[in-house]
């Protein structure tokens, strides 16, 4: 459908919010190739930024230190502007939600939450990778993270043409929710909302949380998937798991066929992210 041509005939002569609120959300929700290749310069700012920040972190670091790195390589690549606060969470920071504070020591035996996204001619990225200070995901680390990188998968696979807005996000809740009853973190899956309280996907463009109609999905649409896991001090579990706070965010192009990770190039895995932290440089 030619969504400019009817959203022009149909609101020239009756102009509000709510008729407009409508055409601009179909408008900006399918994205133009020429929008397409705006996105992946922004997203691979991003990415340069991120490999270079998780490459020099080290304990005793800190949060505002590892946000500069990524933004100080975004920048440099071209991007203008970040696109959204930055959250750059260190230990019992990482199981704060848009937590932006950003002052902390980072400790060696913690993990390291970075949500950031580059802005470029007005599109922006965003990405997040949880990171262990020291370079190695411990046991439990790697067990919450496995599992949220599990959920990912199932959520990356529901972006293709035709399937709901939300089933990316009902299938990466499933996922978290059989992994934390397995781990004896809850009971019944139903009280995965304890620890991954957001959603999983939204709509990115002109702005971090895009306009869009939340129907099918169209080839075209860009949207992230990020399920997370955030076990805060003091939670109803065994205490070997408090503090950790995993997010893994990518952004994801709907197509005619197989959905395209765009933020492919900045490595997901546990055995990779470790691989990339012991570099020299
Ligand atoms: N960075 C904001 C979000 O992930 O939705
Ligand atoms: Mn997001
Ligand atoms: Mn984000």
């Amino acid at each position: 459908m030619n969504y400019f041509k009817e959203a022009v005939e149909n609101v020239k002569d009756n102009v509000n919010a709510s008729s407009l609120h409508k055409y601009m959300a179909q408008l900006r929700e399918k994205k133009d190739p020429e929008e397409i290749v705006l996105l992946q310069k922004a997203m691979d700012m991003t990415t340069d930024g991120f490999r270079e920040m998780i490459r020099e972190l080290s304990p005793g670091m800190s949060e505002y230190q590892a946000q500069a790195i990524v933004e100080y390589h975004a920048k440099k690549g071209g991007s203008e502007y970040m696109g959204y606060p930055s959250i750059c969470g260190g230990g019992a920071n990482s199981c704060v939600l848009h937590y932006t504070y950003n002052r902390k020591k980072l400790d060696a035996k913690e993990l390291l939450l970075v949500d950031m996204g580059a802005e470029y001619h007005g599109y922006t990225a965003d990405i997040t990778r949880t990171l262990p200070v020291d370079g190695k995901f411990s046991q439990e680390e790697t067990m919450i993270y496995n599992l949220v990188l599990a959920a990912q998968n199932a959520g990356i696979d529901q972006c293709r043409k035709g399937k709901g807005f939300r089933d990316a996000h009902h299938a990466a809740y499933e996922v978290i929710g059989k992994g934390l009853v397995e781990l004896g973190i809850i009971k019944e899956i139903n009280e995965a909302n304890k620890y991954f309280m957001h959603g999983t996907s939204h709509y990115l463009g002109l702005d971090v949380h895009d306009a869009g109609t939340f129907t099918a999905l169209q080839s075209g649409v860009v949207m992230t998937v990020e399920p997370g896991i955030y076990i805060a001090e003091g939670s109803p579990c065994d205490r070997k798991w408090w503090g950790i706070g995993v997010r893994i965010e990518d952004d994801i192009l709907v197509t005619e066929s197989a959905p395209i990770i765009m933020t492919a190039a900045l490595p997901r895995t546990i055995h990779e992210l470790e691989r990339l932290m012991a570099e020299d440089f």
